[in-house]
């Protein structure tokens, strides 16, 4: 798992799913065996360079040579597989998973997975994990003195339908501080990943909240260079996705290729 410099984690992880800090640089694009080509869009812009300066546990962790291309094997292409038969009915309502309700501010987050034409990918497991409300992972390496949630795990997931839609029921996480430099703070984001047809193939990416006030602020969301393709990171809040006297709705749409894809980390 990395950590950043206060040792915290920047994702608890989902599970089953790789450990990663928060933004993590670079720019490969290979969801799905598609191997989506970004057509007139130079990649270095969209997602963000394994070395951002600014982003300090990068630059330690970013590759001194150039990458060499293995090609994956049958083994890494065939498995394993993760698919609707594993996801059970309350793992996508992670204010439903124990015996009481997590503190905070309930949201819906609602979007669609789909490729640079538009075409929706259906039955793709996305995960989701996040900060409580006060701003701390249920994880063991997370000191931050923020007080932990014993009804919110942080973690969720679901399969996108026929139409590439998906659907969380959550809590709006907190900001919290980490040790990239003097007062660091990390705006609320919620961290999620796609998973393709195996583990080679598994994206992931941010979302963060509209007119966050620590977007200027924040090393890892400004580490994409593209102001669209950092607008293409912030979900947008959508009245007819709220749930009244319930929660707020944000819809979040995940684009794979073409020419404004999401931002996306490298998780080789
Ligand atoms: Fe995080």
């Amino acid at each position: 798992m990395d950590h950043d410099e206060a040792g915290r984690p920047g994702g608890a992880g989902a599970r089953g799913a790789t450990d990663r800090a928060d933004l993590a640089p670079g720019a490969a694009r290979h969801l799905l065996g598609d191997k989506t080509a970004l057509g007139e869009v130079d990649p270095r812009t969209i997602d963000p360079p394994y070395d951002a300066p600014g982003y300090r546990s990068s630059t330690r962790r970013s590759p001194r040579h150039p990458l060499l291309v293995l090609p994956p094997s049958v083994a890494e292409r065939a498995g394993p597989l993760l698919g609707e038969g594993r996801v059970g009915p309350l793992d996508h309502d992670l204010t439903r998973q124990h015996p009481g309700e997590p503190i905070g501010e309930r949201i819906v987050v609602e979007g669609r997975l789909s490729d640079g034409d538009g075409r929706p990918i259906a039955g793709q497991l996305i995960e989701l994990w996040q900060a409580n409300a006060a701003g701390r992972y249920a994880h063991h390496v997370d000191d931050h003195r923020a007080p932990l949630d014993p009804n919110f795990s942080g973690t969720g997931r679901c399969v996108t339908g026929p139409d590439g839609r998906y659907r969380f029921v959550t809590i709006r996480p907190g900001e919290y501080p980490w040790g990239n430099h003097h007062n660091a703070w990390r705006p609320a984001h919620l961290h999620f990943s796609v998973f393709g047809r195996a583990f080679v193939d598994r994206l992931v990416t941010q979302m963060y909240f509209p007119g966050d006030p620590l977007f200027a602020y924040d090393p890892i969301f400004n580490s994409v260079n593209d102001p669209i393709a950092r607008q293409a990171m912030v979900a947008a809040f959508d009245l007819r996705l709220t749930e009244p006297a319930f929660a707020l709705g944000y819809r979040f749409d995940i684009v794979v290729g073409g020419p404004r894809p999401t931002p996306l980390e490298d998780e080789r």
